[in-house]
Formats: structure tokens, sequence, C-alpha cells
């Protein structure tokens, strides 16, 4: 993404510290071109233990389906701390922060050593407390995006009002914005960006892309035509996420709690088995609003249809 013209993106996520750092050195032997690396911001835990005993109860036949056992639901903080001090040495162009703000002392460690950091926001609330923390932008993510939602409060509902909406709303802040969510055309980013932002963050574009991580089960759930629309569950994770609506979410939305990450450890075992075995109906399959438009070929080819 770096090398054609973009800001490509590493994702932290669910990896150690060692691994960030492994991946930031590879891509730094790749590429001269800046690019951002992007962390969750640790969670406190909010659910009681009968409350996830009780969840695990109603998914014990969908893993022995799949010769599983669950997960250990345990809470953590993705290795925090080691995270950032990887971050801080080795200082990535931007640094950007999902599910919370982190605090003022870490984004000014961070800018400090010439490191840009981004913030993500779903409404008003988020963008002034991110603002305060001192970000020097701000990732606007609307609800029509794949994957996590960034909200600060994971208990918050949803969210409903539209990516265009919400730039409107938060045009007139005195901070570089990014949309974010269903932008997979040229139209789209011209669209966002006529609504004041300065830049497109695009994710379920380039799930098809060549060169996309993105895995095989997952990748031919996305064109099988089989799955016609996403919708928004915690029921993998314990935080809303928005992927092909499948059986998995038919089945235990209704009954899922919150209570991120735990049920995400609880279930990855479940999830794995399920790619494994190519049962695109037990595995978060994530994806936005605008998957069913999303393109194949070159990630740059897309890139460069997305800035045309
Ligand atoms: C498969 C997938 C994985 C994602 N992983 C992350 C992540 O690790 N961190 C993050 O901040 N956002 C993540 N996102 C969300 C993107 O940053 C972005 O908000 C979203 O993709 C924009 O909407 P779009 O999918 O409609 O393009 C992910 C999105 C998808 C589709």
């Amino acid at each position: 993404m770096s090398s054609a013209g973009g800001l490509g993106f590493l994702a932290a996520g669910y990896k150690t510290a060692d691994s960030m750092g492994a991946e930031i050195k590879a891509v730094r032997d790749l590429t001269d071109a800046p690019f951002g690396v992007n962390l969750f911001v640790p969670q406190p835990p909010i659910i009681r233990p009968d409350v996830l005993e009780q969840y695990a109860h109603s998914l014990a036949s969908d893993a022995s389906r799949l010769q599983v056992t669950l997960g250990d639901p345990r809470h953590d903080d993705d290795d925090w701390q080691n995270k950032l001090d990887v971050l801080y040495e080795l200082a990535p162009a931007v640094v950007s922060f999902t599910f919370d703000v982190p605090e003022a002392g870490i984004i000014t460690a961070l800018q400090e050593r010439g490191v840009s950091v981004t913030v993500t926001v779903t409404s008003r609330a988020e963008a002034k407390l991110a603002m305060a923390a001192g970000a020097d932008m701000l990732c606007v993510q609307g609800p029509e995006a794949g994957g996590h939602r960034g909200t600060f409060d994971p208990t918050a509902p949803a969210g409903v009002t539209p990516l265009h909406v919400l730039l409107n709303d938060l045009s007139s802040l005195e901070i570089p914005l990014i949309a974010a969510g269903g932008i997979v055309t040229g139209a789209d980013t011209r669209a966002a960006l006529s609504r004041g932002a300065v830049a497109v963050q695009a994710g379920t574009a380039f799930l098809r892309a060549d060169e996309a991580g993105t895995g095989a089960v997952h990748r031919a759930a996305l064109s099988s035509g089989q799955f016609t629309t996403t919708a928004v569950t915690k029921a993998f994770s314990g935080r809303y996420a928005r992927g092909l609506y499948n059986d998995f979410m038919r089945q235990h939305d209704p009954e899922a709690p919150f209570g991120y990450p735990e049920i995400h450890h609880l279930t990855r075992p479940l999830r794995a088995a399920a790619a494994g075995a190519g049962d695109s109906h037990r595995v978060n399959l994530w994806a936005g609003t605008g998957f069913n438009r999303s393109m194949v070929g070159s990630a740059r080819s897309i890139l460069a249809r997305l800035a045309t």
C-alpha cells in the first residue's frame, strides 16, 4: 500500500510486541515510504464470570461440532506497555489508536519522537476527547465500517448515524479528519472529501486484493453470493463489529454479552477450527456494508480506483 502511494497500516492488535516490532522492521526492508501501526487501547473488564460461563455453555454445541475446546476467556491488555515501548523506539510515521483515547502523555511521547497520532472516533463527544488529549488527526468511523467499531464505551448502542452525517457534524473541528466506513469506489472517496475529510481509510475495499492476508474462507465468502448482507454483532468478540451475516451471528447475537477481550479469547479456537474446516458459518467474516462492491486486483490498482 505504501509503495503504491497510500499509507499502509500494520494491525498490531492480537500480536505480541515482539512480532509487531518484527513486522515494522520487515516493512522497512520493503519500502522507504511512510506507514502506520494500529493499536487497540486496553479495555476495563466488564463481564461477570457467571455471564461468561453461561455464554460458554451456549457455544458448547458449536464447539463439539467442530471438535474443539473453547478458549480460556481471560482478560488482558494485548501487551499494551511493551507495544508502546517498541513504538517509541521504532517510531513509525503514524500510530493510530482504536477503542478509546490513550492518555495524553502517551500521545505526547509519540509526537516527541516524530510520530503523528490518529485516534478513531465515532461521535462528536469522542472527537472532543481525542482532541483534548492532543491527537494530530481523527479517523472518523461510520457505522458502515467493517470490523470492530471504535466506540469508546464498548456497551454503547452500535450507532446508525451514517458516515456523511458524522463528517458534516465534525467538519467544523480544527483537526484533519480521515473518513472510514463504506468507502469502496472513487465516488465514495469524492463524497467523503467533499464533506471535509482530508483522506479516506478503507478496509473492505482491499479484502480481495491479491496481496491481502484475507483467509481463504473469508475471501470465498466475500465473492460467493452466499452472503447478501452484513450486520453488527458482539457474538464473536464481546464488542460490536460488522461482518457478513452468518449462522453464528443469527444464533448467538441475541444472547451474546458484552465482554471484550474475554469473549474474543473464548471463541478463538472455535473460529480457527471453522476457518480450517471451511465452515463460513462459524467464523467471523469482518466486512463493511460496501463488501459487494469491493474489487479484485492488485492493491495498487484498487488504490488507483479509489483515488480516481
Ligand atoms: C477485516 C478487517 C479488519 C480490521 N482490523 C482493524 C484493526 O485491527 N484496527 C482498526 O483500527 N480497525 C480495523 N478495521 C477497521 C478499519 O480500520 C476501518 O475502520 C474500516 O475498514 C472502514 O470501513 P470499510 O471496511 O467499509 O472500508 C478492520 C476492518 C476490517 C474489514
